[in-house]
């Protein structure tokens, strides 16, 4: 297990642990569904999917001894197969606003480019100022605006961080 400093290096976050879930458990499932309630005042997916995430996405969890306290549920995107999509994270409310969230994308995205992804994207609130915050600070920028509305019917726009500008996204039409 690595922890990981807001360079997205080893570093001075001690104790905050990032890795990526490997089991399907009743209790990581409770998890994902707990943050997810905690992140969006609603459930958006049900145990089922959950478990579906756990198995067939990348899950990963931020911990800090030996409590989960964030969630990270990625997936490979089916036209653009070296690109992840970034599905949900949340970080539990008592931990929000320490700069967690920031040491937590980091991390994730240096485990995904180390999994040879070239880029990632994710769809955002465009009222979700301070996820927005975090998002550009490591580098995501909107490359479409409008793309949806959310579960509460504000509008999504859609973000991209390229890893490595030299080896270009595959895209399959
Ligand atoms: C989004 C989330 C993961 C960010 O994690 P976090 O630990 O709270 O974020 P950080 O403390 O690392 O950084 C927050 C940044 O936003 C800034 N910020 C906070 N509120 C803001 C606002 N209303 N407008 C603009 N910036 C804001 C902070 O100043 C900070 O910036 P700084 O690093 O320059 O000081 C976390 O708040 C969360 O779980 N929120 C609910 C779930 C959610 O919205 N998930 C994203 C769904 S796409």
């Amino acid at each position: 297990m690595e922890s990981f400093g807001t360079s997205g290096q080893p570093g001075p976050r001690t104790g905050f642990r990032i890795e990526e879930a490997h089991a399907v458990t009743p209790e990581l499932i409770d998890t994902l569904m707990e943050i997810d309630l905690q992140t969006f005042s609603e459930s958006t997916f049900s145990e089922y999917a959950a478990a579906a995430m756990l198995r067939n996405g990348h899950v990963y969890l931020l911990s800090f001894g030996d409590q989960v306290i964030g969630t990270c549920v990625t997936m490979r995107c089916w036209d653009r197969p070296n690109e992840a999509m970034i599905l949900s994270m949340g970080i539990k409310p008592g931990w929000r606003g320490q700069g967690l969230g920031q040491h937590f994308i980091r991390g994730v995205l240096q485990k995904l480019r180390q999994r040879g992804l070239r880029s990632a994207c994710l769809y955002v609130s465009t009222d979700n100022r301070r996820a927005i915050k975090v998002y550009e600070d490591v580098g995501f920028v909107v490359v479409e605006r409008g793309v949806g509305v959310s579960f509460d019917r504000s509008e999504l726009n859609l973000l991209r961080v390229t890893f490595q500008e030299s080896q270009p996204v595959i895209e399959l039409s």
